[in-house]
Protein backbone atom coordinates (compact mmCIF):
# COMPACT_ATOMS: atom_id res chain seq x y z
CA UNK A 1 0.00 0.00 0.00
CA UNK A 2 1.25 3.50 -0.36
CA UNK A 3 0.42 6.12 1.54
CA UNK A 4 1.92 9.83 1.26
CA UNK A 5 1.62 13.42 2.37
CA UNK A 6 0.19 14.53 -0.21
CA UNK A 7 -2.61 16.93 0.17
CA UNK A 8 -4.26 14.86 -2.68
CA UNK A 9 -4.91 12.23 -0.33
CA UNK A 10 -5.93 13.55 2.41
CA UNK A 11 -9.27 15.09 3.45
CA UNK A 12 -11.20 15.25 6.40
CA UNK A 13 -13.87 12.84 5.30
CA UNK A 14 -13.63 10.31 2.26
CA UNK A 15 -17.32 9.11 1.48
CA UNK A 16 -17.60 5.43 -0.29
CA UNK A 17 -20.09 5.45 -2.37
CA UNK A 18 -20.87 8.13 -5.48
CA UNK A 19 -24.69 7.28 -5.75
CA UNK A 20 -27.31 10.09 -5.20
CA UNK A 21 -26.82 9.19 -0.82
CA UNK A 22 -23.06 9.36 -1.12
CA UNK A 23 -23.03 12.58 -3.20
CA UNK A 24 -25.48 14.08 -1.19
CA UNK A 25 -23.76 13.63 1.73
CA UNK A 26 -20.57 14.82 -0.02
CA UNK A 27 -22.32 18.22 -1.07
CA UNK A 28 -23.85 19.14 2.29
CA UNK A 29 -20.64 18.45 3.88
CA UNK A 30 -18.80 20.82 1.47
CA UNK A 31 -21.02 23.39 2.28
CA UNK A 32 -20.58 23.23 5.83
CA UNK A 33 -16.74 23.85 5.11
CA UNK A 34 -15.35 20.06 5.25
CA UNK A 35 -12.73 18.99 2.48
CA UNK A 36 -14.17 15.78 1.06
CA UNK A 37 -13.18 13.33 -1.24
CA UNK A 38 -15.78 10.48 -2.75
CA UNK A 39 -14.65 7.57 -3.85
CA UNK A 40 -16.41 5.13 -6.80
CA UNK A 41 -15.28 3.18 -9.77
CA UNK A 42 -18.67 3.80 -11.24
CA UNK A 43 -20.60 7.18 -9.84
CA UNK A 44 -24.30 6.23 -10.93
CA UNK A 45 -23.92 2.93 -11.83
CA UNK A 46 -25.85 1.64 -8.65
CA UNK A 47 -29.47 1.77 -7.70
CA UNK A 48 -29.37 5.93 -8.77
CA UNK A 49 -29.06 4.74 -12.37
CA UNK A 50 -31.92 2.55 -12.28
CA UNK A 51 -34.14 4.07 -10.10
CA UNK A 52 -37.93 5.79 -11.49
CA UNK A 53 -37.85 8.71 -8.97
CA UNK A 54 -41.25 8.67 -7.10
CA UNK A 55 -41.49 10.23 -4.27
CA UNK A 56 -44.38 8.26 -2.32
CA UNK A 57 -44.74 8.24 0.84
CA UNK A 58 -48.16 8.16 0.98
CA UNK A 59 -48.82 5.84 -1.87
CA UNK A 60 -46.21 3.23 -0.90
CA UNK A 61 -46.85 2.96 2.73
CA UNK A 62 -46.14 -0.05 4.23
CA UNK A 63 -48.48 -0.97 7.53
CA UNK A 64 -46.76 -0.82 10.65
CA UNK A 65 -43.58 1.35 9.21
CA UNK A 66 -44.76 4.78 11.01
CA UNK A 67 -40.99 5.87 11.96
CA UNK A 68 -40.50 5.62 8.40
CA UNK A 69 -43.03 7.14 6.68
CA UNK A 70 -42.56 10.30 9.44
CA UNK A 71 -38.75 10.41 7.98
CA UNK A 72 -40.17 9.83 4.72
CA UNK A 73 -42.66 12.99 5.03
CA UNK A 74 -39.45 14.54 6.25
CA UNK A 75 -37.34 14.22 3.13
CA UNK A 76 -40.43 14.15 0.53
CA UNK A 77 -40.92 17.91 2.20
CA UNK A 78 -37.36 19.05 1.93
CA UNK A 79 -36.97 18.30 -2.48
CA UNK A 80 -39.06 21.53 -3.73
CA UNK A 81 -35.98 23.69 -1.34
CA UNK A 82 -33.22 20.92 -3.50
CA UNK A 83 -34.72 21.56 -6.30
CA UNK A 84 -34.34 24.76 -6.72
CA UNK A 85 -30.93 24.83 -4.52
CA UNK A 86 -29.51 22.67 -7.31
CA UNK A 87 -31.02 24.02 -10.38
CA UNK A 88 -29.18 27.48 -9.09
CA UNK A 89 -26.23 26.10 -8.24
CA UNK A 90 -25.74 23.39 -11.14
CA UNK A 91 -28.58 25.15 -14.21
CA UNK A 92 -29.78 21.39 -14.40
CA UNK A 93 -33.51 20.85 -14.05
CA UNK A 94 -33.38 17.57 -11.11
CA UNK A 95 -36.72 16.86 -13.09
CA UNK A 96 -39.04 17.57 -9.92
CA UNK A 97 -42.48 17.82 -10.66
CA UNK A 98 -45.24 17.71 -7.92
CA UNK A 99 -47.24 15.69 -10.00
CA UNK A 100 -49.16 13.50 -7.52
CA UNK A 101 -49.46 10.02 -7.49
CA UNK A 102 -52.72 7.58 -9.03
CA UNK A 103 -53.01 4.19 -7.48
CA UNK A 104 -55.22 1.89 -9.49
CA UNK A 105 -57.31 -1.16 -8.83
CA UNK A 106 -57.18 -4.22 -11.04
CA UNK A 107 -59.86 -6.02 -9.22
CA UNK A 108 -62.42 -6.14 -6.51
CA UNK A 109 -60.00 -7.48 -4.30
CA UNK A 110 -57.38 -4.47 -5.04
CA UNK A 111 -60.48 -1.64 -4.23
CA UNK A 112 -60.99 -3.30 -1.13
CA UNK A 113 -57.43 -3.35 0.15
CA UNK A 114 -57.16 0.65 -1.62
CA UNK A 115 -60.08 1.67 0.51
CA UNK A 116 -58.23 -0.04 3.98
CA UNK A 117 -55.14 1.70 2.63
CA UNK A 118 -57.40 4.87 2.23
CA UNK A 119 -58.54 4.77 5.66
CA UNK A 120 -55.19 4.14 7.07
CA UNK A 121 -54.08 7.54 5.68
CA UNK A 122 -57.29 8.80 7.37
CA UNK A 123 -56.23 7.47 10.95
CA UNK A 124 -52.46 8.64 10.02
CA UNK A 125 -53.56 12.42 8.78
CA UNK A 126 -52.07 11.68 5.08
CA UNK A 127 -54.42 12.90 2.10
CA UNK A 128 -55.54 10.27 -0.46
CA UNK A 129 -59.32 10.02 -1.63
CA UNK A 130 -60.59 6.91 -3.16
CA UNK A 131 -61.35 7.82 -7.31
CA UNK A 132 -64.17 5.94 -8.92
CA UNK A 133 -64.01 4.20 -12.36
CA UNK A 134 -64.99 7.25 -14.30
CA UNK A 135 -62.89 10.18 -12.55
CA UNK A 136 -60.03 7.56 -12.82
CA UNK A 137 -60.51 7.72 -16.25
CA UNK A 138 -61.22 11.93 -16.45
CA UNK A 139 -58.06 12.20 -14.64
CA UNK A 140 -56.02 9.62 -16.57
CA UNK A 141 -57.31 8.48 -20.03
CA UNK A 142 -54.39 6.87 -20.74
CA UNK A 143 -55.31 4.61 -18.23
CA UNK A 144 -56.91 0.87 -19.58
CA UNK A 145 -61.18 0.91 -19.59
CA UNK A 146 -62.99 -1.47 -17.22
CA UNK A 147 -60.53 -0.34 -14.24
CA UNK A 148 -62.70 -0.62 -11.28
CA UNK A 149 -61.76 2.34 -9.77
CA UNK A 150 -58.44 3.61 -7.96
CA UNK A 151 -57.21 5.76 -5.24
CA UNK A 152 -55.46 9.66 -5.11
CA UNK A 153 -51.97 10.40 -3.55
CA UNK A 154 -52.01 14.00 -4.82
CA UNK A 155 -49.01 14.93 -2.53
CA UNK A 156 -46.92 12.18 -3.73
CA UNK A 157 -44.30 13.49 -6.90
CA UNK A 158 -41.34 12.51 -8.77
CA UNK A 159 -37.87 13.38 -9.38
CA UNK A 160 -35.60 12.02 -12.16
CA UNK A 161 -33.00 10.27 -10.02
CA UNK A 162 -30.28 10.30 -13.37
CA UNK A 163 -30.64 14.36 -14.09
CA UNK A 164 -30.56 14.56 -10.19
CA UNK A 165 -27.20 12.56 -9.96
CA UNK A 166 -25.70 15.04 -12.47
CA UNK A 167 -27.03 17.90 -10.34
CA UNK A 168 -25.17 16.75 -7.41
CA UNK A 169 -22.25 15.62 -9.23
CA UNK A 170 -21.86 18.71 -10.43
CA UNK A 171 -22.13 20.84 -7.40
CA UNK A 172 -20.57 18.72 -5.37
CA UNK A 173 -17.28 19.57 -7.73
CA UNK A 174 -18.05 22.77 -7.43
CA UNK A 175 -18.03 22.98 -3.59
CA UNK A 176 -14.98 21.27 -4.02
CA UNK A 177 -15.55 18.20 -3.64
CA UNK A 178 -13.05 15.21 -5.15
CA UNK A 179 -14.10 12.24 -7.15
CA UNK A 180 -12.08 9.05 -7.05
CA UNK A 181 -12.90 6.56 -9.67
CA UNK A 182 -11.73 3.74 -7.51
CA UNK A 183 -13.23 0.59 -5.88
CA UNK A 184 -12.50 1.43 -1.99
CA UNK A 185 -10.82 -1.80 -0.61
CA UNK A 186 -9.98 -1.59 3.00
CA UNK A 187 -10.86 1.07 6.07
CA UNK A 188 -8.34 1.95 8.05
CA UNK A 189 -8.36 1.86 11.42
CA UNK A 190 -5.38 3.34 13.75
CA UNK A 191 -2.77 1.01 14.49
CA UNK A 192 -2.79 1.23 18.03
CA UNK A 193 -6.00 0.33 19.40
CA UNK A 194 -8.07 -0.10 16.52
CA UNK A 195 -10.77 2.49 17.86
CA UNK A 196 -11.14 5.04 15.15
CA UNK A 197 -10.72 5.35 11.60
CA UNK A 198 -7.90 6.79 9.39
CA UNK A 199 -8.80 6.52 6.27
CA UNK A 200 -9.32 4.17 3.03
CA UNK A 201 -6.89 1.83 1.51
CA UNK A 202 -7.92 1.89 -2.38
CA UNK A 203 -8.21 -0.91 -5.11
CA UNK A 204 -4.55 0.79 -6.54
CA UNK A 205 -3.27 0.58 -3.45
CA UNK A 206 -3.54 4.79 -2.94
CA UNK A 207 -4.49 5.33 1.09
CA UNK A 208 -6.46 8.47 1.09
CA UNK A 209 -6.11 9.90 5.43
CA UNK A 210 -9.15 10.87 6.11
CA UNK A 211 -10.59 11.51 10.26
CA UNK A 212 -14.07 10.59 9.12
CA UNK A 213 -15.43 7.50 6.90
CA UNK A 214 -18.73 7.53 5.60
CA UNK A 215 -19.71 4.00 4.03
CA UNK A 216 -22.62 4.83 1.24
CA UNK A 217 -21.76 2.04 -0.95
CA UNK A 218 -25.53 0.95 -1.05
CA UNK A 219 -26.15 -2.89 -1.28
CA UNK A 220 -22.22 -3.43 -1.86
CA UNK A 221 -21.31 -1.94 1.59
CA UNK A 222 -20.33 -5.25 2.47
CA UNK A 223 -17.28 -5.80 0.21
CA UNK A 224 -15.08 -3.54 2.32
CA UNK A 225 -12.36 -5.39 4.03
CA UNK A 226 -10.88 -3.88 7.30
CA UNK A 227 -14.24 -3.56 9.47
CA UNK A 228 -14.61 -4.46 13.15
CA UNK A 229 -16.70 -7.21 13.75
CA UNK A 230 -19.58 -5.50 14.62
CA UNK A 231 -19.50 -3.21 11.38
CA UNK A 232 -18.88 -6.10 9.43
CA UNK A 233 -21.77 -8.01 11.29
CA UNK A 234 -24.09 -5.09 10.36
CA UNK A 235 -22.81 -4.74 6.20
CA UNK A 236 -23.32 -8.19 6.08
CA UNK A 237 -26.94 -7.69 7.14
CA UNK A 238 -27.81 -5.08 4.36
CA UNK A 239 -29.13 -7.34 1.21
CA UNK A 240 -29.54 -6.63 -2.38
CA UNK A 241 -32.86 -6.56 -3.98
CA UNK A 242 -32.62 -6.60 -7.65
CA UNK A 243 -34.98 -3.94 -9.29
CA UNK A 244 -35.38 -4.16 -13.20
CA UNK A 245 -36.65 -0.50 -14.62
CA UNK A 246 -37.90 0.02 -18.55
CA UNK A 247 -36.68 3.40 -19.68
CA UNK A 248 -39.46 3.84 -22.57
CA UNK A 249 -40.24 7.11 -25.16
CA UNK A 250 -43.49 8.37 -26.61
CA UNK A 251 -43.01 10.86 -29.68
CA UNK A 252 -44.57 13.41 -27.23
CA UNK A 253 -45.58 13.72 -24.33
CA UNK A 254 -48.73 13.26 -22.31
CA UNK A 255 -50.01 9.95 -22.32
CA UNK A 256 -49.98 10.06 -18.67
CA UNK A 257 -49.29 12.66 -16.16
CA UNK A 258 -49.35 11.27 -12.73
CA UNK A 259 -46.95 8.80 -11.66
CA UNK A 260 -49.75 5.74 -11.38
CA UNK A 261 -49.03 2.60 -9.90
CA UNK A 262 -50.96 -0.76 -9.52
CA UNK A 263 -51.21 -4.00 -9.37
CA UNK A 264 -51.94 -6.27 -11.85
CA UNK A 265 -53.24 -9.70 -10.49
CA UNK A 266 -51.51 -9.29 -7.75
CA UNK A 267 -47.91 -7.91 -9.38
CA UNK A 268 -47.02 -4.16 -8.77
CA UNK A 269 -46.16 -2.00 -11.64
CA UNK A 270 -45.60 1.50 -11.77
CA UNK A 271 -45.02 4.31 -14.39
CA UNK A 272 -43.94 7.57 -14.10
CA UNK A 273 -43.95 9.72 -17.03
CA UNK A 274 -41.40 12.71 -17.45
CA UNK A 275 -41.73 16.17 -19.27
CA UNK A 276 -40.52 15.36 -22.27
CA UNK A 277 -42.44 11.87 -23.10
CA UNK A 278 -40.23 9.38 -21.51
CA UNK A 279 -42.09 6.95 -19.15
CA UNK A 280 -40.19 4.84 -17.13
CA UNK A 281 -41.68 1.33 -15.69
CA UNK A 282 -41.00 -0.28 -12.73
CA UNK A 283 -39.79 -2.38 -11.14
CA UNK A 284 -38.98 -6.26 -10.73
CA UNK A 285 -37.93 -7.23 -7.43
CA UNK A 286 -35.98 -10.24 -7.29
CA UNK A 287 -33.46 -11.55 -3.92
CA UNK A 288 -31.18 -12.91 -6.15
CA UNK A 289 -27.49 -11.66 -4.86
CA UNK A 290 -25.49 -9.74 -6.67
CA UNK A 291 -26.27 -10.54 -10.48
CA UNK A 292 -27.44 -7.77 -11.82
CA UNK A 293 -27.63 -8.75 -15.27
CA UNK A 294 -30.93 -7.86 -16.89
CA UNK A 295 -33.94 -11.19 -17.44
CA UNK A 296 -35.92 -11.35 -19.77
CA UNK A 297 -38.66 -12.26 -17.83
CA UNK A 298 -38.50 -9.26 -16.05
CA UNK A 299 -38.79 -7.04 -18.98
CA UNK A 300 -41.75 -9.16 -19.93
CA UNK A 301 -43.83 -9.44 -17.06
CA UNK A 302 -43.43 -5.56 -16.46
CA UNK A 303 -44.41 -4.89 -20.33
CA UNK A 304 -46.83 -6.93 -20.25
CA UNK A 305 -48.58 -5.31 -16.52
CA UNK A 306 -47.74 -1.69 -17.52
CA UNK A 307 -49.55 -2.37 -21.17
CA UNK A 308 -52.78 -3.71 -19.26
CA UNK A 309 -52.68 -0.70 -17.06
CA UNK A 310 -52.13 1.47 -19.92
CA UNK A 311 -52.58 -0.08 -23.13
CA UNK A 312 -50.56 2.35 -25.47
CA UNK A 313 -47.32 1.49 -23.69
CA UNK A 314 -46.33 -1.05 -26.50
CA UNK A 315 -46.35 1.72 -29.02
CA UNK A 316 -43.76 3.36 -27.21
CA UNK A 317 -39.60 3.10 -27.83
CA UNK A 318 -37.26 1.09 -25.27
CA UNK A 319 -34.53 2.86 -24.87
CA UNK A 320 -33.07 1.37 -21.98
CA UNK A 321 -32.99 -1.68 -19.67
CA UNK A 322 -31.76 -0.80 -16.04
CA UNK A 323 -31.09 -2.99 -13.26
CA UNK A 324 -30.18 -1.78 -9.75
CA UNK A 325 -29.42 -3.23 -6.46
CA UNK A 326 -32.03 -2.09 -3.55
CA UNK A 327 -29.71 -2.23 -0.44
CA UNK A 328 -32.32 -4.00 1.76
CA UNK A 329 -31.93 -3.52 6.14
CA UNK A 330 -33.29 -6.12 8.09
CA UNK A 331 -36.52 -3.85 9.32
CA UNK A 332 -36.11 -2.17 5.38
CA UNK A 333 -35.76 0.85 6.74
CA UNK A 334 -32.40 2.92 6.59
CA UNK A 335 -29.04 2.73 8.53
CA UNK A 336 -27.75 5.94 9.37
CA UNK A 337 -25.50 6.88 12.14
CA UNK A 338 -21.70 6.53 13.74
CA UNK A 339 -21.19 2.96 14.12
CA UNK A 340 -17.78 1.05 15.40
CA UNK A 341 -14.64 2.97 15.67
CA UNK A 342 -14.72 6.72 16.24
CA UNK A 343 -15.07 8.44 12.91
CA UNK A 344 -16.56 5.49 10.99
CA UNK A 345 -20.42 6.44 9.97
CA UNK A 346 -23.34 4.45 7.99
CA UNK A 347 -25.63 5.72 5.71
CA UNK A 348 -27.10 2.66 3.90
CA UNK A 349 -30.12 -0.09 3.70
CA UNK A 350 -32.53 2.93 2.10
CA UNK A 351 -34.03 -0.46 0.48
CA UNK A 352 -36.79 1.06 -1.87
CA UNK A 353 -36.74 5.05 -0.34
CA UNK A 354 -33.17 5.71 -1.35
CA UNK A 355 -34.40 8.54 -4.19
CA UNK A 356 -36.96 9.97 -1.28
CA UNK A 357 -34.60 10.26 1.80
CA UNK A 358 -31.70 11.14 0.02
CA UNK A 359 -32.15 14.99 1.32
CA UNK A 360 -33.06 14.16 4.42
CA UNK A 361 -29.92 11.68 4.78
CA UNK A 362 -27.55 14.06 3.25
CA UNK A 363 -28.06 16.83 5.50
CA UNK A 364 -28.49 14.63 8.54
CA UNK A 365 -25.44 13.11 7.92
CA UNK A 366 -23.51 16.71 7.09
CA UNK A 367 -24.27 17.56 10.64
CA UNK A 368 -23.19 14.80 12.13
CA UNK A 369 -19.80 15.02 10.72
CA UNK A 370 -19.46 18.61 10.90
CA UNK A 371 -21.66 19.05 14.54
CA UNK A 372 -21.06 15.17 15.88
CA UNK A 373 -25.00 15.03 16.15
CA UNK A 374 -28.06 13.34 14.50
CA UNK A 375 -30.87 15.20 14.18
CA UNK A 376 -34.13 13.18 16.03
CA UNK A 377 -35.61 12.53 13.62
CA UNK A 378 -32.84 10.25 12.48
CA UNK A 379 -31.93 8.97 16.09
CA UNK A 380 -34.24 5.97 15.07
CA UNK A 381 -33.14 4.60 12.45
CA UNK A 382 -29.44 4.46 14.28
CA UNK A 383 -27.19 0.90 13.31
CA UNK A 384 -27.26 0.85 17.53
CA UNK A 385 -31.25 -0.98 16.50
CA UNK A 386 -29.46 -3.72 15.12
CA UNK A 387 -26.47 -4.09 17.91
CA UNK A 388 -28.31 -3.45 21.10
CA UNK A 389 -31.89 -5.06 22.49
CA UNK A 390 -34.02 -1.84 21.60
CA UNK A 391 -36.63 -3.16 18.91
CA UNK A 392 -36.06 -1.90 15.26
CA UNK A 393 -36.95 1.25 13.24
CA UNK A 394 -39.85 0.90 11.05
N1 LIG B 1 -39.56 2.65 -4.58
C1 LIG B 1 -39.70 1.95 -5.79
C2 LIG B 1 -38.99 0.68 -5.87
O1 LIG B 1 -38.23 0.32 -4.99
O2 LIG B 1 -39.16 -0.01 -6.86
Amino acid sequence: MTSTNDPADRADVVVVGAGLIGLGIAWRAAARGLDVIVVDPAPGAGASGAAAGMLAPVSELHYGEDALLALNLISAGRYGDWSKELTEATGTDIGYRECGTVVTAWDGADLTALRDLQALHERLGLHSRMLGRRELRELEPGLAAGLPGGLLAAEDHQVDPQALHAALTSAAGAAGVRLRRRRARRVQLSDVSGDRVTGVELDSGEVLAAGQVVLAGGARIRELDGLPPSVAALAGMVRPVKGQTLHLRADRPGLLTRVVRGSVRGVPVYLVPRDDGRVVVGASSEEAGFDTRPRAGAVYELLRDAQALVPEIGELMLERVATGLRPGSPDNAPVIGPAGPEGLVVAGGHFRNGVLLAPVTAEGVAGLLTEGELPAHLIPFSPQRFTSTKGAAG
